[in-house]
C-alpha cells in the first residue's frame, strides 16, 4: 500500500472569507440598491390599456392613466426615476418623423400626467425619431443615407417639446454627431439650464434590441439596418472617443448600451471618465433571462439579481432595466 502524499498546506485560504453569510456580508465589494434604478415604461394611445409584448414577458404597453399608475408605483417602491417609450400610432408615422416634436404627442401627455401626479419621480426621455417614422430609423433618411444635420435639427425640436412638458432628463439614443451639444444649446436658449442630458454615448448597433422594436412596433417597418450610425460591436476605443466627445458637449451622464454584453465599456468608461455612467440591461437581456426561466432551465430570480449585481461591479452608477419593479420589492425585502 502507498501511503497518501503528505499535501503541502494552503497558506492563504480565501474560502474562511466566505465561511458563512455574515462573513459573506462582511466582505461584501458592490451593493446594488433602489437608487440604481431606472424603469423603461412603453406608452400607448388610449384609456385603462395594459397590452403585453409578448417578446417581453411581465412587460405592457400602458395608456397614459396606467403609465401613471405605475410611476406611483416606482414612487412607492423608492425608484428614483422612469424612462418613457412611445408605441406611435402607425397613422402618425411619416418620413420625417414629424410626430416627435408635436407638444401634444403620447410622450409628452404622459410626461404632463406624471409630473403632475407624482412630481418627486424623475422622467427620462428619449430623443430619437424611430417610434415616429415610417421607415424605423432615429433620424431622417434620404434614399439609403440617414441625414445627420438635418436629423439633429429635429431632435433639437423633439428635445424641446419634451423639456417643456417637464420632462427631468433628456436622453439621445440616436447616436446622431453632435446632437448633445445641438440639444444643451437649445435647452439653455429655452430657459431649461437644468434639465438634464443623459447621453447613449456608446450605443452598439444590436441583436438585443428586437423585443424593444415589437414594443414600440418598429421591428415590422424598420428598413435595413441602424450600423451607420449606431457602433460596431468589435470597437472599444471608438466608445471612448463617443463618451468623451458627449462630455465636452455637455452631457452630464453617460450610457453604455446594451448592458451585459458590454461591461467591458462600462468599466473602461467608468476607469477613463469617473463621471455617472450608466447601462442599459436592454429588452433582449431582459427576454433572454425571463425566455429560460419561464422554461423552468435558469432561476429567474437568482439570474435577475446576479446580472444587476455584475452592472455595479463594472462600474455602473445606475442601470435602466425592465426588472425594476421586481428588484425593488425584492431589496425593500432585503436580498
Ligand atoms: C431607439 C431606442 C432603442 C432602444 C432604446 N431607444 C432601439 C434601437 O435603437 O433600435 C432599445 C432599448 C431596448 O432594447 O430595451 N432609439
Amino acid at each position: 500500500m502507498l501511503a497518501a502524499p503528505a499535501l503541502p498546506v494552503p497558506v492563504k485560504r480565501p474560502r474562511r472569507n466566505r465561511k458563512a453569510q455574515w462573513a459573506r456580508r462582511l466582505v461584501q465589494e458592490n451593493v446594488l440598491t433602489t437608487n440604481d434604478l431606472i424603469w423603461p415604461l412603453f406608452v400607448i394611445a388610449g384609456d385603462k390599456l395594459r397590452v403585453p409584448v409578448a417578446s417581453m414577458p411581465g412587460v405592457e404597453r400602458l395608456s397614459v392613466d396606467m403609465a401613471v399608475r405605475d410611476a406611483e408605483r416606482a414612487a412607492a417602491l423608492g425608484i428614483p426615476a422612469i424612462a418613457l417609450f412611445p408605441y406611435t400610432d402607425p397613422a402618425l408615422r411619416d418620413e420625417a418623423g414629424s410626430e416627435a416634436h408635436n407638444p401634444d404627442n403620447l410622450v409628452c401627455q404622459a410626461v404632463r400626467a406624471i409630473k403632475h401626479a407624482v412630481p418627486e419621480v424623475g422622467i427620462v426621455t428619449d430623443v430619437a425619431l424611430d417610434p415616429y417614422t415610417s421607415h424605423g430609423h432615429d433620424g431622417v433618411l434620404a434614399g439609403e443615407t440617414i441625414l445627420n444635420d438635418e436629423s439633429v435639427a429635429l431632435l433639437v425640436r423633439q428635445a424641446l417639446v419634451q423639456a417643456e412638458a417637464g420632462c427631468d432628463i433628456i436622453a439621445p439614443s440616436d447616436m446622431m454627431d453632435g446632437r448633445v451639444a445641438a440639444i444643451r444649446a437649445a435647452l439653455d436658449g429655452a430657459g431649461f439650464q437644468d434639465v438634464q442630458i443623459m447621453a447613449y454615448a456608446a450605443k452598439y448597433a444590436s441583436a438585443f434590441y428586437g423585443p424593444f422594436r415589437d414594443a414600440i412596433g418598429t421591428s415590422a417597418t424598420l428598413v435595413g439596418d441602424k450600423r451607420t450610425y449606431q457602433m460596431d460591436p468589435a470597437n472599444s476605443d471608438e466608445a471612448m472617443r463617443e463618451i468623451a466627445m458627449d462630455l465636452e458637449e455637455g452631457a452630464d451622464m453617460i450610457m453604455v448600451k446594451p448592458g451585459l454584453p458590454y461591461l467591458d465599456i462600462v468599466r473602461r468608461a467608468k476607469d477613463t471618465f469617473g463621471v455617472p455612467t450608466f447601462a442599459y440591461q436592454v429588452s433582449g437581456e431582459y427576454a433572454m433571462i425571463e425566455a429560460a426561466a419561464r422554461n423552468g432551465w435558469l432561476d429567474g430570480e437568482r439570474a435577475m439579481v446576479e446580472s444587476l449585481l455584475a452592472f455595479k461591479r463594472a462600474g455602473a452608477d445606475g442601470i435602466l432595466t425592465y426588472f425594476a419593479p421586481r428588484i425593488a420589492e425584492k431589496l425593500g425585502r432585503a436580498l
